[in-house]
């Protein structure tokens, strides 16, 4: 496998345009198959959760054109009723199961492998089946495979015990065919699940609500063809945000949406970061004293767990104590160990790290365990004194569009290593 040699001290200078975002398209995929028309989608990113998902639907029967690099065309008509879904691709991402919600409002009908636990501990979808079961549907695990079937999906009232992204989108997907109205209380509200409303809707669904605290779907018979353009990535922003901070540089974010970074903007701002946004572009420029800062994630509009890795990087530049507690995964410290082996002073205590910052951060092999570990690991790497060398990089690939190309447009300079042989990115591709 492949490594990333990362040489150490570099600044991100310059400007770069953000990606559509992972999070909203790999519901939209699997909820594209609701209809049966051709939708048009744009802006989808290039990563490999959204190929894994393509050849899932392709499994299925679906044609998907591709239409430019981020676009494409899905046409569902002709898809399999039934489709025996490949283990092997749906435990690649634990969006596979949306085709739970988009299956059973198809079809009334749906055989999807339970999404398997991963790096932030065990990933639980009992509130996604108590949706579902409340809309009528039988719902049946059967060695490891989710089994649900409903003659008709009635709409109903549905109260979740956690905010939940995937349940609340999962819930609404299999709501837009049921007949009536479904209620859904206590959802999640993160720009992703808007984007997927507004995706439904623009095929001729109702749902209404979504990004407050209770959604409100009326199920339709009918659909029509549909475009959509998927929003800008809220997470890969802020993580360019920090990693252009945490190198001292200056970066200019064009194609993002400014409200949906007020959580991390206010952190970097906290710490003392000069920040400017305008209708569609953030701008950060680097600070000389940096001011350790508490960071606690929560559902959006709260600070993001998506960051929380993030966060932790460039806060051990921050001189005295900063406080990170983690609110919405059970285990999202897999990054830490991997921080301490290049010279980070965190300890652990219960969900909170305690980060004592100010020490520079040393170059050493590390190992990534998932997608936003990954990306805090290689903008330590980029701060820290001497090379370091990461391992497990296919975690970024599945979520960050051509981030080597990115950072070796602000400036950056990573290699490849094969067996010891090296390329810089830029030869490479
Ligand atoms: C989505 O995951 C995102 N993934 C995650 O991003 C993100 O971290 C997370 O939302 C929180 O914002 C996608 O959108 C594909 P949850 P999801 O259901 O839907 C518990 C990334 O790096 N829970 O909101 O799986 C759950 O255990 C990924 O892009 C239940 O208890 O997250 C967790 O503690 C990582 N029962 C909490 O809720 C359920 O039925 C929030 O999980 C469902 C969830």
């Amino acid at each position: 496998m492949e490594n990333l040699v990362i040489p150490g001290n570099q600044v991100i200078k310059g400007k770069i345009e953000v990606s559509g975002a992972k999070n909203a398209a790999v519901a939209i995929l699997p909820a594209s198959i609701i209809a049966g028309p051709k939708v048009y989608i744009d802006n989808i990113p290039e990563i490999d959760d959204v190929s894994t998902l393509l050849n899932i639907l392709e499994s299925m029967g679906v044609d998907i054109r591709r239409r430019g690099r981020n676009s494409l065309e899905i046409d569902s008509s002709k898809m399999r009723e039934k489709s025996t879904l490949s283990y092997g691709m749906i435990k690649k991402l634990r969006a596979s199961s949306y085709f739970m919600g988009s299956l059973l409002a198809r079809f009334g009908y749906a055989e999807v492998p339970a999404p398997g636990g991963c790096e932030l501990g065990p990933r639980p979808i009992d509130q996604h089946l108590k949706g579902f079961a409340a809309l009528g549907a039988d719902v049946n695990m059967e060695n490891g495979i989710v089994k649900l079937k409903a003659k008709k999906l009635k709409g109903a009232k549905i109260y979740l015990d956690v905010v939940s992204v995937g349940a609340t989108v999962n819930i609404m997907l299999a709501a837009a065919t049921a007949e009536g109205r479904t209620v859904i209380e206590n959802v999640a509200k993160e720009p992703e699940v808007v984007d997927v409303a507004n995706f439904l809707n623009a095929m001729g669904a109702s749902v209404r609500g979504a990004g407050t605290d209770i959604i409100r779907i009326d199920g339709v018979k009918d659909f029509y063809p549909a475009s959509h353009t998927i929003i800008p990535d809220r997470i890969e922003a802020g993580t360019l945000l920090m990693a252009a901070a945490a190198t001292g540089g200056e970066l200019l974010l064009q194609e993002v949406i400014p409200t949906h970074l007020e959580a991390p903007i206010a952190k970097l701002k906290e710490m003392g970061f000069d920040i400017t946004t305008t209708l569609d572009t953030v701008e950060v420029k680097g600070c000389q004293d940096l001011q350790p800062v508490d960071i606690k994630t929560f559902p959006y509009p709260g600070y993001p767990t998506d960051l929380q890795a993030l966060g932790m990087v460039l806060l051990t530049r921050a001189p005295g104590t900063s406080v990170i507690t983690e609110n919405v995964f059970e285990s999202r410290f897999k990054h830490v160990d991997e921080l301490k082996r290049m010279g980070a002073n965190i300890k652990m205590e219960g969900k909170a790290a305690i980060v004592e910052g100010g020490k520079p951060l040393n170059g050493a092999p590390v190992r990534v365990a998932d997608l936003r570990a990954g990306a805090a690991l290689v903008v330590a790497g980029l701060i820290a004194n001497g090379e370091t060398v990461l391992s497990g990089i296919e975690h970024i690939y599945r979520g960050y569009e051509k981030l080597e190309n990115k950072l070796s447009k602000l400036g950056i300079v990573i290699y490849h290593e094969n067996k010891n042989k090296r390329k810089n990115f830029s030869q490479k591709y």
